[in-house]
């Protein structure tokens, strides 16, 4: 069960929050009243968004942060617990992906999995002990459909293996008031799919499916919603599947190889 402050809001930490969904998240979050502490590596953009918010810096901070460091993400915690003396719910929402030609080619490919996996898990052994210790907290990650029909190789690695934590810890943590949220997007449009060429909606979705799971947790929510068809296709016929999502999704998006 995830606990409120004493005003009924809560204080999140939301990685990723300079620009796509971590924004929309923010503004969202930020219209419901909620204590942000708002992390990504681009300071300007975090700092404006964090004065717009809330001009007057006691409810909303920016903090500057490489999820990728581990000396970095210890500050951010420091930072939430300095403003605030507590922290609510984490949202691992920071992610990259291979932008551009096939994962193979890139000269650093493993970082999709130390910003959409690493970081996430390294920042929950930040905050568990104390959520676990006061027996409440929530933690929200934010997957993909990329988790559960594969897509290129390098980032399903990454998303399926979030979504098996967040499973998993959802599971280890039943009964001691902790609870653990999956928000498994589909395409939407943001920095990350700005040459995608296909159909997608707003980042808005995804900000507000995050923020129907702080009212209410829950396993795993696909959003927008036709993407479960596609999860279903993916269980019922894989087949069909591979030469669907690799003429329709891995060209497009990655490339015409
Ligand atoms: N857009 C989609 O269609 C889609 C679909 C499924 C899942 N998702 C997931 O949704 C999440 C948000 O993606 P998006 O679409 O909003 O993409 P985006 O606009 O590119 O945003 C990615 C965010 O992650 C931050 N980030 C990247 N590397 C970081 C690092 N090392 N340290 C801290 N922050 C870092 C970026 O900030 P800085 O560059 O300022 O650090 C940015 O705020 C990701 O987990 C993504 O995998 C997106």
């Amino acid at each position: 069960m995830t606990s409120k402050t004493s005003s009924g809001r809560r204080v999140v930490v939301l990685t990723g929050a300079s620009s796509g969904i971590g924004l929309a998240t923010a503004r969202e979050l930020a219209g419901r009243g909620h204590a942000l502490v708002l992390a990504a590596r681009r300071e300007d953009q975090l700092t404006a968004l964090a004065r717009e918010l809330d001009p007057s810096g006691s409810r909303v901070i920016a903090v500057p942060t490489d999820v990728t460091d581990a000396a970095s993400r210890r500050a951010l915690i420091e930072a939430a617990h300095a403003q605030f003396g507590r922290i609510d719910v984490l949202i691992n929402n920071a992610g990259v992906t291979v932008e551009r030609g096939w994962w193979w080619d890139d000269s650093d490919p493993l970082r999709v999995i130390r910003v959409n996996l690493e970081a996430p898990i390294e920042l929950v052994r930040l905050v568990l002990p104390q959520m676990r210790s006061r027996g409440s907290g929530h933690i929200v990650n934010i997957g993909s459909v990329a988790g559960r029909a594969a897509t290129n190789g390098m980032y399903s690695a990454s998303k399926f293996g979030i979504r098996g934590f967040s499973l998993g810890l959802r599971r280890e943590l039943l009964g001691s008031g902790v609870d653990v949220s999956l928000v498994s997007p589909g395409f939407v449009k943001s920095e990350m799919t700005a040459r995608a060429r296909l159909p997608m909606p707003g980042p808005e979705v995804v900000a507000r499916a995050v923020a129907g799971v702080l009212e209410r947790p829950r396993r795993e929510v696909t959003v927008p919603g036709i993407y479960r068809a596609v999860a279903l296709l993916n269980g019922l016929l894989p087949g069909l599947a591979d030469r669907l999502v690799r003429r329709v999704v891995i060209a497009r998006r990655y490339g015409s190889q």
